[in-house]
């Protein structure tokens, strides 16, 4: 079946203020820890661009930080100067060439900053990190609360430190879109920065920063709207949320709702629906039972409650299960993770199973050789 005869509603395109999506599966942003003092290098090239040729309508970056002491660990990319943007510059122009839109997650990681690699440990820097050169630095946050003990405590940002950091986002999507990025994202989500805001559980301030809702929402807003004026009208801003914290007294559905609607009306496109992480390890989450689209029901209820177009991620295997997400209108565009580490060309193969057999939307450096494959097996069959 070729793409024109019955073309699934996954590779099919989407348009966004615009910018036009070619199918509706993107890469979930992906820390590599591989960037040395916030440069991206030849990795994200060929990891971004390997995305990028595997048919991912819209390859997104791995969080990038706005300012140094906002990476996650010594191996994040960054975003807080020309130079740094100038090093993504080749996976940027890569992933355009390659007919996907390029994205980049806009970040800062709050009190979980400074943390060890996940490969040496996944939580706070200990002796070995340090004899490896990967020294703690000075962190920030919403509130002198660590991540768990153990952890570095976080100096409470104060009036100074929020107006740097919402500048820093500003100065970020700015560089982006020099860059030539088509899309951005404001992380939210997974206990960083600007979800220790959000969450009750995290922000324990008293200034117009904490207390009710409408406080804890206040620097993600202002920061939303500090990135859509710096980014072109003409661009979707995306914007991940921890739907719910999954704790007891935390963030719940009905604050993402509140929330999501008053991100839309900033200008944002899509709530970017993932869950959790804004506890330490040690505590279990509650509610959250991990299994396939495990997230799907939160982008379905922010979709049809809050009237803006979201995007689905958590192990999202398939192309058959993208796909009834997509049919029962539960999201707009689907997001994969782990089964891109999997299978770098996950699009074409689930295309393929699904039907799609000809070799159109591959490279056409691989595509042409592959039809003839195919035919010389066709001949095999048929003996
Ligand atoms: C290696 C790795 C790095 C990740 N880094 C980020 C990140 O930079 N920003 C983010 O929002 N989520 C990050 N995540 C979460 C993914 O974007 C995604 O939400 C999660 O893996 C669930 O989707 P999956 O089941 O398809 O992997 C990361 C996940 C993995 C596996």
């Amino acid at each position: 079946m070729a793409l024109t005869d019955a073309r699934p509603l996954l590779f099919s395109p989407l348009t966004l203020r615009d910018i036009t999506f070619p199918n509706r599966v993107t890469v979930a942003p992906m820390c590599q820890y591989s960037a040395t003092d916030g440069f991206a290098n030849d990795w994200h090239l060929v990891h971004l661009g390997g995305l990028a040729k595997g048919g991912f309508g819209a390859v997104m970056t791995e969080a990038a930080a706005v300012l140094p002491e906002g990476r996650i660990t010594h191996g994040d990319i960054g975003l807080w100067s020309d130079a740094h943007a100038q090093a993504l510059k080749p996976s940027i122009d890569f992933i355009r060439a390659s007919g996907a839109l390029a994205g980049i997650q806009l970040a800062h990681a709050g009190r979980k900053a400074s943390m060890q690699r996940p490969w040496f440990g996944n939580g706070p820097l200990g002796r070995a990190d340090v004899d490896r050169g990967d020294l703690p630095w000075e962190i920030n946050g919403a509130s002198a609360m660590p991540v768990d003990d153990g952890w570095l405590m976080p100096k409470e940002m104060d009036k100074d430190d929020i107006a740097r950091l919402v500048q820093a986002f500003a100065d970020a999507a700015r560089r982006a879109d020099t860059l030539g990025c088509d899309f951005i994202e404001i992380h939210g989500a997974h206990g960083y920065l600007l979800q220790s805001f959000l969450s009750p559980l995290s922000n324990h301030r008293t200034d117009a920063y904490g207390g009710d809702l409408s406080g804890r929402m206040r620097l993600a807003l202002e920061i939303t709207e500090a990135v859509r004026t710096a980014w072109p009208a003409s661009k979707p801003l995306f914007f991940r949320i921890s739907s719910v914290d999954g704790f007891k007294g935390g963030w719940e559905m009905s604050d993402s709702l509140t929330f999501a609607t008053e991100l839309k009306a900033l200008g944002v496109d899509v709530i970017d629906c993932s869950s959790g992480g804004n506890q330490g390890r040690t505590k279990v989450s509650q509610g959250r039972v991990l299994q396939p689209g495990y997230q799907l029901d939160y982008a379905a209820e922010i979709r049809a409650k809050a009237g803006i177009a979201t995007q689905g991620v958590g192990m999202i295997l398939d192309g058959p299960q993208a796909e009834a997400a997509l049919q029962d209108g539960r999201a707009d565009l689907i997001a994969i993770g782990r089964q891109a580490l999997f299978d770098p060309f996950w699009v074409h193969h689930q295309a393929y199973e699904m039907g799609v057999t000809d070799y159109g939307s591959w490279p056409e450096q691989y595509g042409w050789w592959l039809d003839r494959r195919e035919r010389s097996i066709q001949a095999l069959k048929s003996g």
